[in-house]
Protein backbone atom coordinates (compact mmCIF):
# COMPACT_ATOMS: atom_id res chain seq x y z
CA UNK A 1 0.00 0.00 0.00
CA UNK A 2 1.20 3.61 -0.87
CA UNK A 3 1.89 5.93 1.61
CA UNK A 4 -0.89 8.07 1.45
CA UNK A 5 -2.67 5.65 0.86
CA UNK A 6 -1.93 4.18 4.23
CA UNK A 7 -1.87 7.11 6.08
CA UNK A 8 -5.48 7.67 4.99
CA UNK A 9 -6.49 4.23 6.26
CA UNK A 10 -4.59 4.93 9.48
CA UNK A 11 -7.22 8.22 9.91
CA UNK A 12 -10.08 5.63 9.61
CA UNK A 13 -9.03 2.43 11.14
CA UNK A 14 -6.99 3.18 14.16
CA UNK A 15 -3.94 1.49 14.25
CA UNK A 16 -2.96 1.17 17.80
CA UNK A 17 -6.62 -0.85 18.00
CA UNK A 18 -7.28 -2.03 14.45
CA UNK A 19 -10.66 -0.37 15.02
CA UNK A 20 -13.23 2.40 13.95
CA UNK A 21 -15.43 4.76 15.62
CA UNK A 22 -17.00 6.47 12.12
CA UNK A 23 -19.85 8.78 13.12
CA UNK A 24 -22.75 8.81 10.50
CA UNK A 25 -24.25 12.04 9.37
CA UNK A 26 -24.64 12.25 5.87
CA UNK A 27 -28.10 11.20 6.49
CA UNK A 28 -29.67 14.70 4.25
CA UNK A 29 -28.52 13.26 1.10
CA UNK A 30 -31.35 11.80 0.73
CA UNK A 31 -33.52 12.33 3.65
CA UNK A 32 -33.10 16.54 3.96
CA UNK A 33 -33.45 18.13 7.44
CA UNK A 34 -33.36 14.42 9.80
CA UNK A 35 -34.66 14.34 13.16
CA UNK A 36 -32.05 16.21 15.17
CA UNK A 37 -29.73 16.85 12.41
CA UNK A 38 -31.88 19.66 11.24
CA UNK A 39 -29.26 22.03 12.39
CA UNK A 40 -25.69 19.93 11.35
CA UNK A 41 -23.59 22.53 13.28
CA UNK A 42 -25.03 22.25 16.47
CA UNK A 43 -25.41 18.32 16.43
CA UNK A 44 -22.04 17.74 15.15
CA UNK A 45 -19.61 20.24 17.23
CA UNK A 46 -19.56 18.12 20.48
CA UNK A 47 -19.30 14.89 19.17
CA UNK A 48 -16.30 15.58 17.10
CA UNK A 49 -14.08 15.07 19.96
CA UNK A 50 -15.41 11.33 20.29
CA UNK A 51 -15.49 10.47 16.83
CA UNK A 52 -12.18 8.91 14.59
CA UNK A 53 -14.03 10.24 11.57
CA UNK A 54 -17.01 11.87 10.60
CA UNK A 55 -18.89 10.98 7.50
CA UNK A 56 -20.99 13.19 5.84
CA UNK A 57 -21.47 15.37 2.30
CA UNK A 58 -19.23 18.44 1.29
CA UNK A 59 -22.13 20.99 1.56
CA UNK A 60 -22.56 20.31 5.36
CA UNK A 61 -18.55 19.92 5.82
CA UNK A 62 -18.38 23.73 4.46
CA UNK A 63 -21.37 24.82 6.10
CA UNK A 64 -21.23 23.06 9.35
CA UNK A 65 -17.93 22.13 10.03
CA UNK A 66 -14.95 24.45 11.54
CA UNK A 67 -12.23 23.91 8.94
CA UNK A 68 -9.52 24.25 11.90
CA UNK A 69 -11.84 21.15 14.19
CA UNK A 70 -9.28 18.61 14.73
CA UNK A 71 -11.24 15.67 12.65
CA UNK A 72 -11.00 13.10 9.75
CA UNK A 73 -13.37 13.06 6.93
CA UNK A 74 -15.20 10.26 4.68
CA UNK A 75 -16.58 12.08 2.64
CA UNK A 76 -19.97 10.92 0.83
CA UNK A 77 -19.84 11.38 -3.14
CA UNK A 78 -22.70 9.45 -4.13
CA UNK A 79 -26.49 10.51 -4.89
CA UNK A 80 -28.85 12.52 -6.51
CA UNK A 81 -32.05 11.15 -5.15
CA UNK A 82 -34.29 11.47 -2.49
CA UNK A 83 -36.91 9.42 -0.35
CA UNK A 84 -39.78 11.21 -2.04
CA UNK A 85 -39.00 10.91 -5.55
CA UNK A 86 -39.80 7.48 -7.62
CA UNK A 87 -36.01 5.53 -7.65
CA UNK A 88 -33.81 6.13 -4.88
CA UNK A 89 -31.53 3.62 -5.60
CA UNK A 90 -30.81 5.48 -8.79
CA UNK A 91 -27.80 7.10 -7.75
CA UNK A 92 -24.91 8.57 -9.55
CA UNK A 93 -21.12 10.17 -8.12
CA UNK A 94 -21.90 13.66 -6.90
CA UNK A 95 -18.57 15.00 -6.13
CA UNK A 96 -15.28 14.65 -8.05
CA UNK A 97 -12.09 13.44 -6.53
CA UNK A 98 -10.01 17.20 -6.81
CA UNK A 99 -13.01 18.24 -4.50
CA UNK A 100 -12.09 15.24 -2.08
CA UNK A 101 -8.45 16.07 -2.30
CA UNK A 102 -9.30 20.05 -1.71
CA UNK A 103 -11.32 19.14 1.40
CA UNK A 104 -8.39 16.97 2.45
CA UNK A 105 -10.35 14.25 3.12
CA UNK A 106 -9.68 10.70 4.59
CA UNK A 107 -11.58 8.56 2.49
CA UNK A 108 -14.75 8.78 0.15
CA UNK A 109 -17.94 6.81 0.59
CA UNK A 110 -20.50 5.80 -2.08
CA UNK A 111 -23.73 3.62 -1.98
CA UNK A 112 -24.48 0.13 -4.47
CA UNK A 113 -27.87 -0.78 -4.83
CA UNK A 114 -27.22 -4.37 -5.54
CA UNK A 115 -30.20 -6.33 -6.87
CA UNK A 116 -31.78 -3.43 -7.96
CA UNK A 117 -32.10 -2.17 -11.73
CA UNK A 118 -29.63 0.29 -10.57
CA UNK A 119 -27.46 -2.12 -9.38
CA UNK A 120 -24.48 -2.16 -12.97
CA UNK A 121 -24.79 1.88 -12.54
CA UNK A 122 -23.85 2.12 -8.70
CA UNK A 123 -21.13 -0.72 -9.21
CA UNK A 124 -19.49 0.41 -12.07
CA UNK A 125 -19.50 4.05 -9.51
CA UNK A 126 -17.73 2.34 -7.24
CA UNK A 127 -15.17 0.73 -9.48
CA UNK A 128 -14.80 4.06 -10.95
CA UNK A 129 -14.18 5.61 -7.93
CA UNK A 130 -11.37 2.92 -6.48
CA UNK A 131 -9.82 3.64 -9.95
CA UNK A 132 -9.30 7.38 -8.82
CA UNK A 133 -8.90 6.40 -5.15
CA UNK A 134 -6.08 4.12 -6.50
CA UNK A 135 -4.52 7.08 -8.37
CA UNK A 136 -4.54 9.11 -5.50
CA UNK A 137 -3.94 7.63 -2.49
CA UNK A 138 -7.57 7.90 -0.88
CA UNK A 139 -9.57 4.59 0.39
CA UNK A 140 -13.03 3.98 -0.64
CA UNK A 141 -15.93 3.26 1.35
CA UNK A 142 -18.48 0.89 -0.62
CA UNK A 143 -21.97 1.32 1.33
CA UNK A 144 -24.33 -1.55 0.80
CA UNK A 145 -27.56 0.25 0.78
CA UNK A 146 -30.77 -0.88 0.89
CA UNK A 147 -33.07 2.00 0.80
CA UNK A 148 -36.32 1.94 1.89
CA UNK A 149 -36.40 -2.03 2.16
CA UNK A 150 -35.25 -2.96 5.73
CA UNK A 151 -36.12 -6.29 5.49
CA UNK A 152 -33.62 -6.94 3.11
CA UNK A 153 -30.87 -7.05 5.83
CA UNK A 154 -30.24 -10.76 6.32
CA UNK A 155 -26.51 -12.20 5.58
CA UNK A 156 -27.22 -14.15 2.47
CA UNK A 157 -27.73 -10.69 0.78
CA UNK A 158 -25.09 -8.92 2.95
CA UNK A 159 -22.55 -11.53 2.08
CA UNK A 160 -23.03 -11.18 -1.32
CA UNK A 161 -23.01 -7.06 -1.80
CA UNK A 162 -20.10 -7.17 0.62
CA UNK A 163 -18.01 -9.30 -1.16
CA UNK A 164 -18.65 -7.65 -4.50
CA UNK A 165 -17.96 -4.53 -2.94
CA UNK A 166 -14.29 -6.06 -1.90
CA UNK A 167 -13.81 -7.51 -5.41
CA UNK A 168 -14.53 -3.93 -6.95
CA UNK A 169 -11.46 -2.96 -4.80
CA UNK A 170 -13.52 -1.82 -2.20
CA UNK A 171 -11.45 -0.54 0.41
CA UNK A 172 -13.90 -0.99 3.62
CA UNK A 173 -17.12 -1.77 3.47
CA UNK A 174 -20.38 -0.57 5.27
CA UNK A 175 -23.11 -2.78 5.98
CA UNK A 176 -25.57 -3.72 8.37
CA UNK A 177 -25.75 -6.08 11.34
CA UNK A 178 -27.34 -9.30 10.97
CA UNK A 179 -28.09 -12.63 12.19
CA UNK A 180 -25.19 -14.91 11.39
CA UNK A 181 -23.36 -11.52 10.57
CA UNK A 182 -19.69 -14.09 11.33
CA UNK A 183 -20.48 -15.47 7.74
CA UNK A 184 -20.95 -11.92 6.40
CA UNK A 185 -17.07 -10.96 7.70
CA UNK A 186 -15.83 -14.49 7.23
CA UNK A 187 -16.66 -14.19 3.32
CA UNK A 188 -15.46 -10.26 2.75
CA UNK A 189 -11.78 -9.63 2.17
CA UNK A 190 -12.47 -5.79 3.11
CA UNK A 191 -12.74 -4.58 6.74
CA UNK A 192 -16.38 -4.09 7.45
CA UNK A 193 -17.72 -1.69 9.53
CA UNK A 194 -21.81 -1.60 10.93
CA UNK A 195 -24.07 1.01 9.91
CA UNK A 196 -26.26 1.58 13.31
CA UNK A 197 -30.07 1.42 11.40
CA UNK A 198 -32.93 3.28 12.78
CA UNK A 199 -32.98 4.12 16.46
CA UNK A 200 -33.13 1.13 18.98
CA UNK A 201 -35.32 0.68 21.72
CA UNK A 202 -32.25 1.42 24.60
CA UNK A 203 -29.10 2.16 24.91
CA UNK A 204 -28.26 -1.57 25.71
CA UNK A 205 -29.69 -2.88 22.42
CA UNK A 206 -27.35 -0.66 21.27
CA UNK A 207 -23.93 -1.63 23.08
CA UNK A 208 -25.30 -5.25 22.41
CA UNK A 209 -25.05 -4.59 18.26
CA UNK A 210 -22.04 -3.68 18.16
CA UNK A 211 -20.06 -5.74 20.59
CA UNK A 212 -21.56 -8.43 18.84
CA UNK A 213 -20.43 -7.05 15.15
CA UNK A 214 -17.09 -6.51 16.47
CA UNK A 215 -16.68 -10.11 18.09
CA UNK A 216 -17.81 -11.69 14.39
CA UNK A 217 -15.29 -9.59 12.84
CA UNK A 218 -16.52 -6.12 11.78
CA UNK A 219 -13.51 -3.42 12.73
CA UNK A 220 -16.11 -0.99 13.73
CA UNK A 221 -19.38 1.14 13.73
CA UNK A 222 -20.23 4.01 10.91
CA UNK A 223 -23.21 5.07 13.02
CA UNK A 224 -25.38 7.96 13.12
CA UNK A 225 -29.14 7.59 14.78
CA UNK A 226 -28.50 5.71 17.57
CA UNK A 227 -25.25 8.31 18.67
CA UNK A 228 -27.22 11.66 17.65
CA UNK A 229 -31.18 10.96 17.81
CA UNK A 230 -30.52 10.15 21.30
CA UNK A 231 -30.92 12.40 24.31
CA UNK A 232 -27.21 11.96 25.46
CA UNK A 233 -25.45 11.52 22.24
CA UNK A 234 -22.07 12.30 23.66
CA UNK A 235 -22.72 9.54 26.03
CA UNK A 236 -23.66 7.02 23.52
CA UNK A 237 -20.41 7.93 21.72
CA UNK A 238 -18.44 7.66 24.17
CA UNK A 239 -19.65 4.29 25.45
CA UNK A 240 -19.85 2.55 22.06
CA UNK A 241 -15.96 3.76 21.73
CA UNK A 242 -15.70 1.99 24.81
CA UNK A 243 -17.33 -1.21 23.28
CA UNK A 244 -15.24 -0.41 19.97
CA UNK A 245 -11.37 0.84 21.31
CA UNK A 246 -11.77 -0.87 24.69
CA UNK A 247 -13.63 -4.17 24.24
CA UNK A 248 -16.01 -3.00 27.21
CA UNK A 249 -18.81 -5.57 27.43
CA UNK A 250 -22.30 -3.56 27.05
CA UNK A 251 -22.73 -3.84 30.14
CA UNK A 252 -19.86 -2.18 30.95
CA UNK A 253 -20.79 0.04 28.36
CA UNK A 254 -24.01 0.99 30.07
CA UNK A 255 -22.55 1.49 33.02
CA UNK A 256 -20.15 4.16 31.59
CA UNK A 257 -23.21 5.71 29.39
CA UNK A 258 -24.86 6.35 33.26
CA UNK A 259 -22.11 7.74 34.74
CA UNK A 260 -21.24 10.08 31.48
CA UNK A 261 -25.01 11.02 31.56
CA UNK A 262 -25.39 11.47 35.07
CA UNK A 263 -21.63 13.63 35.25
CA UNK A 264 -20.01 10.95 37.27
CA UNK A 265 -17.63 10.54 34.44
CA UNK A 266 -16.59 13.78 32.80
C1 LIG B 1 -27.27 5.73 4.86
O1 LIG B 1 -27.09 5.35 3.71
C2 LIG B 1 -26.36 6.63 5.45
O2 LIG B 1 -25.22 6.51 4.66
C3 LIG B 1 -25.94 6.48 6.90
O3 LIG B 1 -24.64 6.94 6.99
C4 LIG B 1 -25.94 5.08 7.45
O4 LIG B 1 -27.19 4.49 7.34
C5 LIG B 1 -25.47 5.05 8.91
O5 LIG B 1 -26.28 5.77 9.73
P1 LIG B 1 -27.30 5.07 10.75
O6 LIG B 1 -26.45 4.51 11.86
O7 LIG B 1 -28.18 6.18 11.22
O8 LIG B 1 -28.01 3.99 10.00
Amino acid sequence: MDWGMKNRMSRIIQPDTGRAVMLALDHGYFLGPTHRLEDPRETITPLIPYADTIMLTRGVLRTSVDPEANTNVVLRVSGGTSIVGPHLENEGITTTFEEAIRLNVAGVGLSVFIGTEYERQTLLGLSELVNQGEKYGIPVLGITAVGKELEKRDSRYLSLCCRICAELGAHIVKTYYCEDFEKVTASCPAPIVIAGGPKLETELDVFKMTYDAINKGAVGVDMGRNIWQHDHPIAMIRAIRGVVHENMKPKEAHELFIDIKQGKVT
